[in-house]
């Protein structure tokens, strides 16, 4: 059991622990990112740095957000070069090291299963949870703390591996650490909790409702989805075509990172507002009755935490498991 800077938290698992999730797991990916992936994705200039998809069959040309992401999990896994206006992490009472983050992971568990119990599910307690968008664990790493068993899901192998090394540091051994994929075939279902928190904004809307839909088929009976959104961006028109032109147009992006003093192949952070209407659609299709929402105040991208329940008597879809997958140790 460790105790967090201010002692106040401590996160110790005293929930039975199910063999196979024993040893914290790393998958591997379905199918590793290859040099041709580099190459097809690469800009004009055919840098390493992939800064923008200039064709792309069914898809305007877009910034890989997967790929930004592995290489912000490459360098900067706790995103101190990111200027956050995240509520749960600009808190200036918490001690800036990076066990900071999971105070804050903490904290942030602390209000949403507060939230998820006054209004939505009394006594709330999942027996297997998914973090999607984990990164570095630290909501993840405090979440194992609340259930059986937890699977930490990211894009990052590197900020997985953080993960692991940070649930190792807090002795949590019922977590398991996955590769990410749109079609989420590497969790194997049901589980009672599915979250994600910051996530959802860094990937085209597109795929982001298609990951709700398939977080939705997870869930057990009376299981619970709690995810963060943006709904808007509050920037001017002319901002917002500057941030187009950044994730659109080959080598902005790169003249922005100069222009900011940052290396030319800085990642880009794709920020995408949802239709709240469209993942009310999709939550009414799932049989949900209920819905409710807390506001997140972000500046220029409000969101929102949607919070709600499958029924009781749904039976979870059939899941296919990825056959490819590695255990590393
Ligand atoms: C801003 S961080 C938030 C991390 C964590 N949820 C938190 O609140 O501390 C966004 C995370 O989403 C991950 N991510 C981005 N695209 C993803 C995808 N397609 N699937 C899973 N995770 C993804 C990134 O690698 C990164 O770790």
């Amino acid at each position: 059991m460790r105790t967090l800077p201010g002692g106040s938290r401590t996160f110790s698992r005293t929930n039975s622990v199910e063999p196979a999730l024993r040893t914290a797991a790393i998958r591997g990916p379905r199918r590793p990112l290859s040099k041709r992936d580099d190459r097809r994705n690469a800009g004009p200039a055919g840098r390493s740095l992939v800064l923008a998809r200039v064709s792309c069959k069914n898809r305007p040309a877009m910034v890989d957000s997967d790929r930004h992401w592995i290489r912000f999990g490459q360098f900067d896994p706790y995103l101190k070069t990111v200027k956050t206006l995240d509520p749960y992490k600009l808190d200036p009472t918490l001690t800036p090291s990076s066990e900071f983050y999971f105070e804050s992971g903490e904290r942030y568990l602390t209000d949403l299963f507060g939230e998820i119990g006054r209004c939505m599910a009394p006594g709330f307690r999942p027996r297997r949870a998914v973090d999607f968008g984990c990164s570095v664990g630290r909501i993840a790493v405090p979440l194992a703390a609340r259930c059986e068993s937890m699977i930490g899901v990211d894009i990052s192998p590197d900020a997985l591996a953080e993960a692991e090394r940070n649930a190792a540091h807090f002795r949590v051994t019922n977590a398991q650490w996955v590769l990410s994929d749109d079609d989420l075939s590497r969790i194997d279902g049901p589980v009672d909790l599915f979250h994600s928190y910051n996530v959802l904004q860094h990937l085209p809307v597109s795929r982001g409702l298609a990951i709700i839909r398939r977080a939705l088929a997870l869930l057990s009976p009376a299981g619970v989805l709690a995810i963060h959104v943006p709904y808007a961006d509050l920037a001017s028109g002319a901002r917002r075509a500057i941030n187009w032109a950044q994730a659109h147009v080959p080598g902005i992006g790169q003249l922005a990172n100069v222009a900011r003093g940052r290396p030319r192949d800085y990642p880009h952070m794709l920020m995408n507002p949802y239709d709240i209407g469209a993942i009310f659609s999709i939550l009414r299709d799932r049989g949900c009755e209920r819905v409710h929402c807390r506001f997140i105040e972000q500046q220029r991208y409000p969101g929102a935490i949607v919070i709600a329940q499958v029924p009781s008597d749904r039976a979870p879809q059939a899941r296919s498991k990825a056959t490819t997958d590695q255990t590393s140790a």
